[in-house]
């Protein structure tokens, strides 16, 4: 297959361009775009040929169900069953970084929800994702749009790196500005599951709901035979190609560590922005500084793809804080790293 690339400036956004996009959609097809979190593999959401579709473009398995993505709040109403809950919580987040799971009405395919009752909506505030969804009409059900494994992406390079002859087209938009999935929550009753943190974080959650529970999944290894509360859980996930090991320990420790370990293994460190100069003759990579959880949000999966182009014995990585925005990148590094942590001391 022959892919497009449609280059759109995200501060100046071209209708014909989006336009184009959106007939791509319209005809059941595949189009890559950019959202403010990572880059979404669209299709037209009432179309089970459509969804069938991404599954294969990313090698998907056809049980994990997909977000459908919506131009307005009020559109959740021609795919679910929507509660006061919800618009409180769109009301407070939306457009933006926060999918909410509720019970799906039938114009819904079931290819699209892995075969669950249920369905994710999301928002998304990215003007080139808006406008799309807006000039095709229909909601957008859309993956993160890397093949299935890989780390989310972040840049559009990494979406044709990974997509490229497999998608009818890619919008090249520039950077996400988030750099981590959407935080999803499932409505029950009158109370939330967290089942992925992302930007939308557990306390701002609160300031609208006062459950919110965190299902065990976002911290803990799933139990053998355990059935997770969201498909996505039980999948291999961001997994590098060489093992990610987390450090957990005082900082001087870790320094006097990864320099050990450097002279005897080809090891690469993603280190905060004021240990670069402390690890020089160490290979790394530099994710931010120690509190700036914004940035290493930012820079993570791009720092996770550059590790495969290294041959590496081992990638070391700090353990991050589970506070605030620290958990959503916690989530996604434990994963990364197989629940590996190893306690520095010296
Ligand atoms: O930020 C994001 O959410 C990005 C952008 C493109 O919007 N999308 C994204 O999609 O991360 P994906 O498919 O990579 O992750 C969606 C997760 C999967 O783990 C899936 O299992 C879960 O959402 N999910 C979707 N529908 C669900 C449902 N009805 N019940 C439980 N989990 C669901
Ligand atoms: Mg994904």
């Amino acid at each position: 297959m022959q892919t497009q690339i449609i280059k759109i400036d995200p501060e100046k956004i071209d209708n014909e361009k989006i336009n184009q996009s959106a007939s791509i959609l319209r005809e059941g097809r595949l189009v890559a775009f950019p959202t403010e979190t990572v880059y979404g593999l669209g299709a037209i959401a009432t179309d089970p040929n459509a969804a069938k579709k991404i599954y294969a473009a990313k090698g998907r398995p056809s049980d994990n169900p997909l977000i459908v993505h919506i131009a307005t709040p009020e559109d959740a109403e021609k795919y679910a069953y929507t509660s006061p809950l919800y618009y409180k919580l769109a009301n407070a987040f939306m457009p933006g970084p926060l999918t909410v799971i509720m019970e799906k009405k039938s114009s819904v395919p079931s290819e699209v929800t892995g075969g669950l009752n249920t369905v994710a909506l999301r928002c998304p505030s990215h003007p080139i994702a808006k406008a799309i969804i807006e000039a095709t009409g229909i909601g957008i059900a859309a993956p993160s749009a890397n093949l299935s494994g890989s780390p989310s992406p972040t840049e559009s390079h990494h979406v044709i790196s990974d997509l490229s002859g497999r998608v009818d087209a890619i919008i090249d938009g520039g950077s996400a500005e988030i750099g981590l999935e959407s935080t999803i929550v499932k409505i029950d009753g009158n109370s939330l599951t967290l089942l992925r943190p992302g930007a939308i974080t557990r306390d701002a959650l609160l300031c609208v709901c006062e459950e919110v529970n965190i299902a065990a999944a976002v911290t803990d290894a799933l139990k053998e035979n355990e059935k997770p509360l969201s498909p996505g859980m039980k999948y291999r996930h961001y997994a590098p190609n060489a093992p990610l090991v987390l450090l957990d320990g005082e900082k001087q420790d870790i320094i006097n560590f990864l320099i050990k370990k450097a002279e005897e293994q080809n090891i690469l460190v993603l280190a905060y922005s004021e240990e670069i100069s402390l690890l020089s003759n160490v290979n790394t990579i530099d994710v931010g500084t120690c509190n700036d959880l914004q940035t290493q949000a930012k820079r993570l999966f791009a720092a996770l793809r550059a590790a495969n182009e290294l041959e590496l014995d081992t990638i070391y990585a700090h353990l991050p804080t589970q506070e605030g925005l620290g958990l959503a990148l916690y989530n996604r590094m434990i994963r990364a790293a197989a629940h590996t942590v190893l306690k520095v001391t010296n």
